[in-house]
């Protein structure tokens, strides 16, 4: 028989299987001459437990300036996007506690605001939109499980002309390289319509000892975060790593400023992982790659704004001036 038959949909979906996806990254990451680990496997059940430690702990610092920009800047941030009903887009959401900040400015001002955060776990949603229906009950949620790009274009097909604020906060843009993160802002650009809005949060370059300190936490939970990646290739891949023989390393490359953290092998060793049907070698002191995390000066933010096709409206900044939150309008 000829022909072709188009996979889409809930069959497409079926075939996907994550695991084979995780392992295949693992594969290529481990196979390469410096070994690498995709940041994007860090955040499983317990690596997103460990992650609200690194949140929660003195050292991190990023999470409370963003907490206290939000808390003293959200009105001026709601006054701003105040003229239409909004869709508040949340791209990598996490708990949403520091969007709720932001949602709570914009209903005491009075906006018709709907709530939409996008992930690609189900799990991730299913349990925001939980939480957001019982700690706001007065914001209309609709969360959307897909690419961020898919959901923006869904949204905008409903034609119901509402103003998109799309945030994006946290360290996530940090976590692109420059010219990803030009890509990345650009892309969204292609899907939002002129006029519509980006609050976007940027770690700011600043004390390098105060850097250090973030990405290498006395309380030792962004070591068990960054090891976590073994103990889950381990538990889901069949791998036989012993996360003890790693250490954590997080350093600076002020040039670039990259935070970039990495598992250091203590000792020569071999690792199999049973999903893969072989082993890999490390040498005693060899590194393998898990994170970058960029840091910004404030003349990167305003070329970055002007290279995607955005105006920057507002920047808001901490007290100590370490992170801050821009606002951009998109331009068309
Ligand atoms: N990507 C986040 C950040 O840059 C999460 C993170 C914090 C992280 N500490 C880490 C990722 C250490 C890997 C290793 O802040």
């Amino acid at each position: 028989m000829t022909g072709y038959h188009v996979l889409e949909g809930e069959e497409l979906s079926r075939l996907r299987d994550p695991t084979r996806d995780f392992a295949l990254d693992v594969l290529s990451g481990l196979s390469e001459d410096h070994k690498k680990l995709d940041s994007r496997y860090f955040y499983d059940d317990e690596g997103s437990r460990l992650f609200q430690a690194i949140m929660g702990c003195d050292d991190y610092y990023p999470t409370d300036c963003e907490r206290e920009i939000l808390e003293n800047h959200g009105r001026s941030i709601a006054a701003t996007c105040a003229g239409a009903p909004l869709n508040a887009i949340d791209l990598g959401a996490g708990d949403g506690a520091k969007t709720k900040i932001l949602l709570r400015a914009l209903v005491a001002m009075g906006v018709d605001c709907r709530y939409v955060p996008i992930d690609i776990s189900e799990g991730a949603i299913a349990g925001l939109v939980e939480k957001m229906g019982e700690e706001m009950p007065e914001v209309e949620v609709q969360g959307l499980v897909c690419e961020y790009t898919d959901g923006l274009n869904w949204l905008s097909s409903l034609g119901d002309k509402r103003t998109n604020l799309l945030l994006f906060l946290g360290s996530n843009i940090g976590n692109f390289n420059k010219p990803r993160a030009r890509a990345f802002l650009r892309r969204q650009w292609t899907s939002l319509q002129d006029g519509d809005y980006a609050l976007i949060g940027f770690d700011l370059k600043k004390d390098i000892e105060v850097l250090l300190r973030a990405y290498n936490d006395s309380d030792g939970y962004t070591a068990a975060f960054n090891k976590n990646l073994l103990t889950r290739i381990n538990r889901e891949l069949g791998g036989n790593f012993v996360p003890e023989k790693f250490r954590h390393y997080g350093t600076y490359d002020v040039f670039s400023g990259a935070m970039v953290s990495y598992l250091v092998s203590l000792e020569k060793q071999d690792v199999e992982i049973e999903a893969l049907g072989r082993s890999f070698s490390f040498q005693a002191w060899e590194p393998v790659h898990t994170e970058y995390s960029y840091k910004y000066l404030e003349s990167d933010i305003e070329s970055l704004a002007a290279h995607t096709g955005y105006v920057i409206e507002a920047k808001y900044r901490d007290s100590k001036h370490f992170f801050v939150d821009s606002l951009w309008r998109v331009s068309k």
